[in-house]
């Protein structure tokens, strides 16, 4: 995606490098950070300089193949059972996203068979690449897919970021809002702020204003009171990870904009790519939800007037705050999702059927 009339991805590797985009700063000061080692990766991932299940997935292939390019041992078990260390440091990074696992998995599976540590440190290297280009064209497709869908003068309400941001490139929820606006059709986005972390407000209005696409920032709490009035005709948010009967794990309040989209006859979709969807996960309720920090939910962090980024308190300070990071829709309110094969029924059957091993 174009920022300031360069092309960016979220994410990306050059040399023993990786580059991401440090979105803990955005909508305020666009900046590139350079990481030369998996444990500043790992770091990057937990804190949220990188957040979003695809950027996540990307992120965790490429600092895996930083690993293994950086680790200089000349023995092979010793660095094969390194890599191994690497991954579990990796996965352990942020526990909801299937894509983390997803895209790990995918750089283990070119290098377990070889044998030369020469050959490993090229295949990871080309397979994190080639991990990153696909969940680019994956969400690209999604876009072209989802678009389908959107009639000319809707309005569509999103949850979270779930644009390029949160992926590689294009993003899954907002890549089809993209791709009908660039084909002529009129959108109007309305972005719930989406609290404790504010990726709506932060990300997808600053998403959203490079394409030049209108779009009113909404309290998350408003979201029915716009959805009430008829002011909406579809809803679009991502998904962290999809189980096998279609439940989607999803930023916290997802959940609820779904029971209210039911509610007013608002049809739901979840746009996602194959790599978010957990063939192992049999339902919603196995899927691991991460707590985070207290501190995210008393205090909100944003520019200060002086210009420096900071917190302010905003409860008193012995009060007690829970902060799950994601919930879980059940499929029964998902209208459908949106993949990059085209949209499919949030069912067992519709799942298994498109991407069944
Ligand atoms: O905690 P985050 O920002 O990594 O959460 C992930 C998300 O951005 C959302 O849940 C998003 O809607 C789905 S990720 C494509």
């Amino acid at each position: 995606m174009q920022v300031n009339g360069k092309n960016y991805r979220t994410v990306w590797m050059k040399g023993q490098s990786v580059f991401m985009i440090e979105q803990r700063l955005l909508p305020h000061t666009f900046k590139v950070v350079e990481l030369k080692s998996l444990d500043s990766v790992c770091d990057a991932i937990s804190t949220m300089v990188v957040r979003g299940a695809g950027a996540i997935g990307a992120s965790g292939a490429f600092g895996l193949a930083l690993g293994v390019l950086n680790d200089d041992s000349l023995d092979l078990s010793e660095f094969k059972k390194n890599i191994l260390i690497y991954y579990k440091k990796l996965v352990e990074t942020r526990p909801t996203a299937n894509d983390l696992k997803h895209g790990l998995d995918f750089v283990m599976a070119r290098i377990t068979d070889c044998n030369d540590i020469l050959k490993i440190k090229n295949l990871a290297y080309i397979a994190a690449c080639e991990y990153a280009d696909t969940g680019s064209e994956n969400c690209r497709k999604i876009g072209e897919h989802g678009a389908k869908l959107i009639k000319d003068g809707y309005k569509i309400l999103t949850h979270c970021n779930a644009g390029w941001l949160a992926f590689v490139d294009f993003g899954s929820a907002l890549s089809p809002v993209y791709t009908a606006s660039r084909s002529g059709k009129k959108v109007f986005v309305y972005v719930d702020e989406t609290r404790p972390r504010l990726q709506g407000a932060n990300l997808t209005s600053f998403e959203l204003s490079g394409e030049n696409i209108p779009h009113s920032i909404i309290a998350d709490n408003a979201a029915g009171f716009f959805m009430q009035k008829g002011s909406v005709n579809m809803v679009i948010t991502g998904a962290d990870r999809i189980a096998v009967n279609g439940d989607a794990a999803n930023k916290i309040g997802t959940y609820e904009k779904a029971v209210l989209a039911f509610e007013n006859g608002i049809p739901f979709y979840i746009a996602a790519p194959s790599s978010t969807i957990d063939l192992e996960c049999e339902s919603g309720k196995f899927i691991p939800i991460e707590k985070r920090d207290s501190s995210e939910v008393t205090q909100v962090y944003g520019r200060l007037k002086d210009g420096s980024f900071g917190s302010v308190l905003v409860a008193p300070s012995g009060s007690n705050a829970e902060n799950p990071a994601f919930d879980v829709t059940p499929a029964r309110y998902i209208t459908g999702i949106i993949t990059e094969k085209g949209v499919i029924k949030a069912n067992r059957k519709s799942i298994l059927e498109n991407f069944g091993k």
